[in-house]
């Protein structure tokens, strides 16, 4: 059981000696920790950082970014607000498996939320929602090379944590206190996110994806329902039947089953489980 509860004489700042306190003795070398009042965008940072020679694990985080990105070019707004712009640098997980990694990042938040009480709704391929489905965070996995030409997984997390911010172009987002009932202290936060991302990170690469499939699927918004899938050019429509081995969404069409990699989906007006 996790309580993320901020204590009333706890000022809500991010520090590295909370952080550093709450991943020590989890195994593997410990993770390096790079705060920020203000950046352009922790993940544009890290990558540049990884390409000059930091090596994984690496946390990076800030109170405030002047150039936060989203999934398709899309900005991420991110206020100085109590809320979470997390950066994490770990190695790349084999080839086959890196479909599997932001679904696997959306099914950790969702158990660290889960082990506080709360619950969260995981939209294919990397949204976090409230049980009202409203937006609570993204999630944006990006390919990085690190200083000794190896690669590297920049994992890009943002979260309503204390302030609901909203997104261009989105509805109307949730956050994690109100899905708890309380402000949260984002330092513990991030130590609990980063222990149980790599955690499921350890287990996928011993084990396979099969874990992080089952546990998407028990988290997935609009399985069985008509949905749209907004493609990069056109959309599609059909049922949303599940997920392939590679972590592709199938939908059955009026053409058949078809399988999407990349795309984005929402509930159609005529949505209701079955054909
Ligand atoms: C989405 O479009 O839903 C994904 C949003 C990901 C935003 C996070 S905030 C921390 C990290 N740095 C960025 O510039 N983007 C990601």
């Amino acid at each position: 059981m996790h309580d993320f509860r901020l204590a009333e004489d706890r000022k809500d700042r991010l520090r590295s000696s909370v952080i550093a306190a709450m991943v020590k003795g989890r195994g593997g070398p410990p993770p390096e920790i790079r705060l920020w009042e203000e950046v352009d965008s922790t993940n544009v940072r890290l990558r540049e950082l990884a390409e000059t020679g930091l090596e994984p694990p690496v946390i990076a985080a800030a109170e405030h970014q002047t150039a936060g990105k989203g999934r398709r070019g899309r900005t991420w707004h991110s206020a100085h607000a109590g809320n979470l712009y997390l950066s994490l640098l770990t190695p790349l997980p084999s080839p086959v498996l890196m479909p599997w990694l932001p679904l696997l990042v959306g099914v950790a938040v969702a158990e660290v939320v889960e082990a506080a009480g709360g619950a969260l709704w995981l939209k294919w391929p990397n949204d976090l929602l409230d049980t009202r489905e409203r937006k609570v965070g993204g999630i944006l996995v990006e390919a990085s090379s690190t200083g000794r030409q190896r690669n590297g997984a920049v994992i890009g997390l943002g979260l309503n944590v204390n302030a609901r911010v909203i997104n261009p172009g989105g509805t109307e987002p949730g956050c994690l206190s109100e899905i708890l009932g309380h402000q949260l202290d984002r330092n513990r936060l991030i130590g609990a996110l980063f222990r149980t991302i790599q955690a499921r990170m350890e287990a996928m690469q011993n084990q396979g994806p099969e874990g992080v499939h089952a546990a998407w699927l028990a988290r997935g918004l609009w399985l069985g329902a008509r949905v749209e899938v907004l493609l990069e050019a056109g959309c599609d429509a059909g049922v949303f039947e599940g997920l392939d081995a590679h972590g592709r969404i199938r939908v059955r069409t009026e053409e058949g089953e078809k399988r999407f990699a990349a795309g984005e989906i929402s509930l159609r007006a005529d949505a209701g489980g079955g054909t």
